[in-house]
């Protein structure tokens, strides 16, 4: 497992960088017979769905706000949910404050926004009577990120747009996801910076270690012979189990942008009936 402080050699660096190509390239191999390749016209994405996030965004012309178009439906589908009620969000990187706006204008007037930055500059942004927050500090810095959870705890939303590196990624989502709220969302955006070397300084890219939790889904099953024993016994035996599957209802891959979603996670059963 990925130890967020290992520093890669150059040559670990430019490996990691390549692995999205190598893994595509495995599977062209793999399945050479299948079709599994086409040609894409080189015109920009646009979404097709008009959400009201979506409508904020093209609306804005304070040029304070830097998203990728093909993220909006992915907010839509995780934070339609908590519209129009008392959520708790926090955003890594503040930059030029428009998200903050964004997330003010999309989730409305009950809302509570942290924002967290390097920067002091983004202090500008601080409008605690607006219910908007801004934090100075390292999204790498444990200490730092508990003093926020202390200020803002068990936050609905969790957005990590911050600096991007490999280990912020990992450091922050180790930090933070256990510390949301019971049902909350967790989402990593920018994830295609793991492709380039310049972000990587962690031996494991952020993009592989959420792929390695998939496998923490199942870990109800790794113990036992037959898969659907014991989940089938009214008193099944307690099993030991990761926190990760305890917490965690599903994981959501994208393009550029991972999304955990925590959930009460009971004991599997299975019935005949
Ligand atoms: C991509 S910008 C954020 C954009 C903003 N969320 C938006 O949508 O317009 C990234 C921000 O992360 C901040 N940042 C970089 N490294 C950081 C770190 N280690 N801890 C906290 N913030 C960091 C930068 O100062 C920058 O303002």
């Amino acid at each position: 497992m990925c130890t967020p402080n290992d520093t890669p050699s150059p040559n670990v660096k430019k490996a990691l960088a390549k692995r999205i190509f190598y893994n595509i390239a495995t599977l062209r191999k793999a399945y050479a017979e299948e079709k599994l390749y086409r040609l894409v016209p080189g015109s920009p994405f646009l979404p097709s769905e008009l959400s009201d996030c979506y409508r904020i965004f093209l609306k804005n012309t304070s040029r304070d706000l830097h998203k990728w178009h093909h993220y909006f439906p992915v907010y839509h589908r995780h934070f339609e949910k908590y519209r129009n009620r008392p959520v708790k969000i926090i955003e890594v990187g503040v930059s030029r404050g428009g998200s903050l706006k964004l997330w003010k204008a999309y989730f409305g007037p009950q809302a509570e926004i942290h924002g967290i930055d390097i920067k002091e500059s983004c202090l500008r942004f601080h409008r605690p009577e607006e219910g908007i927050h801004v934090h100075i500090g390292d999204q790498a810095d444990r200490a730092f990120l508990r003093d926020v959870l202390r200020q803002c705890p068990a936050p609905d939303i969790f957005i990590d747009d911050g600096g991007h590196t490999t280990r912020q990624q990992i450091v922050t989502f180790l930090e933070c996801y256990p510390h949301i709220s019971e049902r909350g969302v967790y989402l990593c955006e920018d994830v295609h910076a793991n492709a380039c070397e310049k972000f990587i300084d962690s031996r494991m890219t952020f993009l592989e270690f959420a792929k390695n939790h998939i496998d923490f889904l199942y870990a109800w099953y790794s113990n036992s012979r037959n898969a659907f024993y014991p989940y089938l016994c009214k008193n099944p035996p307690s099993v030991e189990i990761p926190l990760l599957t305890a917490i965690t209802r599903s994981l959501h891959f994208y393009d550029s942008i991972v999304v955990f979603e925590r959930g009460k996670v009971c004991m599997p059963r299975s019935e005949i009936r």
